[in-house]
């Protein structure tokens, strides 16, 4: 391997410029050359590739969003635009890639490494933690301190108005957001995606939080959850239950801004630095993570195809509990 080519690609996180940094460095450490990819795949297709040093990566630690910019590709996903692509990058002399991203990067990097027999090595970066292979990835700790945060403040005004609030957050398939942060926040119920709660169900809830005489009531709708969204849940919910004053947050995109948080700056350092590592010994179409407190790898495969259940199922029997 002499040129590394570097990239982030699918939704932005929390990061992404730490993780660059590491692998900008960690690569120039080991003598090899880097290149940044810009926009992600979408950048091999356009041969938007730039040369990269320790120095383009100067004061980018404490950044949110992530410097090479990234997009969603749908280009990639035909043999046409990743011939194209392979062609661009073999033109700049790359012969490895780090990808960062979450699982549309990597089945992208699966099929393109297989296809072109080019070394990938993929580094979890997305704020919805639903990869197998790593108990977090980069930008879910940020994500969740700035989702307890808006909460926090909404508790503020519905404990005055003695009102109930919808919460949505993201996750268009995983709940993780949600449940770490509904429990961190206190919430009354939390609605995810990977466990049906029926309109009745949830009525049966506020009505009895109603009873014990709560003052707020805050309700997380994880964006994937069945129910059709905060809006449509809160509808639902006020056709047959108008005891509390109703309304919605969503909270969007300023879930994925912002400076990354302590925790994420090291994972990403550590993948970063990882990821070069196992890349250099000749692995390859696998992802580094964390487990526990130490990182491990995992074919690219496993990582996207595993079905386990990351959320914690005493997490969710708590909730319930906690509420009361
Ligand atoms: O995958 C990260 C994520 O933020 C999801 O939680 C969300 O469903 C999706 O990206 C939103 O994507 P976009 O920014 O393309 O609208």
């Amino acid at each position: 391997i002499k040129r590394i080519g570097v990239f982030t690609s699918g939704g932005d996180a929390p990061g992404m410029n730490a993780c660059i940094r590491a692998v900008v460095r960690t690569a120039i450490y080991e003598g090899k050359k880097v290149s940044g990819i810009l926009h992600g795949y979408q950048g091999m297709i356009d041969k938007n590739i730039i040369d990269m040093n320790s120095r383009s990566v100067s004061n980018i630690l404490q950044l949110g969003g992530t410097i090479l910019k990234t997009a969603r590709c749908l280009d990639f996903r035909s043999p046409e635009g990743r011939q194209k692509a392979y062609h661009n990058i073999k033109a700049e002399g790359i012969d490895a890639l780090v990808a960062i991203g979450g699982d549309g990067t990597f089945t992208g990097a699966e099929v393109f490494s297989r296809e072109f027999d080019i070394p990938v090595v993929g580094i979890p970066g997305t704020i919805d933690n639903d990869l197998y292979g790593s108990d977090f990835t980069l930008g879910y700790d940020t994500a969740n301190n700035t989702v307890i945060d808006a909460i926090d403040k909404i508790r503020d005004t519905a404990a005055s108005h003695d009102r109930l609030f919808f919460i949505e957050v993201m996750g268009r398939d995983s709940g993780c957001i949600a449940l770490n942060c509904g429990i961190a926040g206190g919430a009354e119920a939390i609605l995810l995606p990977e466990k049906e709660t029926g309109i009745d169900e949830l009525i049966a809830k506020l009505e009895n939080a109603a009873k014990d005489k709560k003052t707020s009531t805050i309700v997380i709708v994880a964006e994937g959850d069945k129910n059709g969204g905060a809006y449509n849940v809160a509808k639902r919910v006020q056709e047959k239950f108008d005891f509390y004053d109703a309304k919605v947050t969503i909270l969007g995109h300023l879930q994925r801004g912002g400076s990354p948080s302590s925790f994420d700056r090291v994972l990403a350092s550590r993948l970063g630095f990882a990821a070069v590592k196992n890349l250099l010994r000749g692995e390859t179409r696998i992802m580094v993570g964390l487990r526990g407190n130490e990182i491990v790898t995992t074919p690219l495969e496993e990582a996207l195809r595993s079905k386990e259940f990351k959320l914690a199922e005493d997490m969710i029997e708590m909730t319930n509990v906690l509420a009361i």
